[in-house]
């Protein structure tokens, strides 16, 4: 199974920590696994010119997303990660949704039946976690994808960490926080199971 990993913060942080740890644990259980880390990329705001709506050949701006959109189609399962800022997604996280129009103006069912999950880390204990994972979940809704949580007695919507503004560091030392992500990578895992399970018939 197909696993791509997207971290949206710009920087090497607990963010990417997460979602390594996350991928790692994925690549244990035999999954193949790509990643997408915003940093230092050249991602331009969608500008709804409605280029990729009108042509179907892609988004007008030919700039850091091309490794992005065929992760994005390749995948059977997708994990993304935001830090929280301001109790919400990241704007770079923001910014990929809304260009990932691109290929779904191409083929409205590109993400149909995949499955996703959400990895929120905040500097606050209670810094927007669960904010962030319903904003990544009401995506992946919309867009006709399969949404994972947790489960409850631990993780509920997703992988909630708290960096307290230490980074990697901090998410390393952030116990509860990776059971959340052990958790929700095992539902995750056991969806994407599940569902190849019924498309091979
Ligand atoms: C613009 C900005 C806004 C932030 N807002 C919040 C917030 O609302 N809640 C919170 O818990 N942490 C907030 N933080 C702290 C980061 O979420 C925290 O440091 C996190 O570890 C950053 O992720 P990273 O380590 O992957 O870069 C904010 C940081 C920045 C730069």
């Amino acid at each position: 199974m197909k696993v791509f990993g997207i971290c949206g913060s710009p920087r090497l942080g607990g963010t990417d920590y997460a979602v390594n740890y996350a991928l790692n644990l994925l690549r244990e259980k035999g999954c193949e696994t790509r990643y997408f880390h915003v940093r230092g990329k050249d991602i331009k705001f969608c500008i709804h010119c409605d280029y990729c709506v009108r042509e179907k050949k892609g988004c007008v701006h030919k700039d850091g997303l091309a490794e992005y959109y065929e992760g994005m189609m390749w995948a059977d399962g997708i994990i993304i990660g935001t830090p929280c800022y301001h109790g919400m997604l990241s704007g770079q996280v923001k910014t990929l949704m809304d260009r990932s129009r691109a290929i779904l103006a191409k083929d409205p069912e590109i993400l149909k039946g995949k499955i996703g999950m959400g990895l929120a880390v905040g500097g606050d204990r209670a810094g927007g976690q669960e904010i962030a994972l319903q904003q990544i979940h009401e995506y992946y809704i919309l867009n006709e994808m399969i949404p994972s949580g947790g489960g409850s007695f631990g993780a509920n919507l997703g992988g909630a960490l708290w960096s307290q503004d230490r980074g990697a560091e901090g998410i390393a030392a952030d116990e509860y926080g990776l059971k959340t992500v052990r958790k929700t990578v095992k539902r995750f895992y056991d969806l994407m199971e599940k569902t190849r399970g019924n498309s091979d018939g």
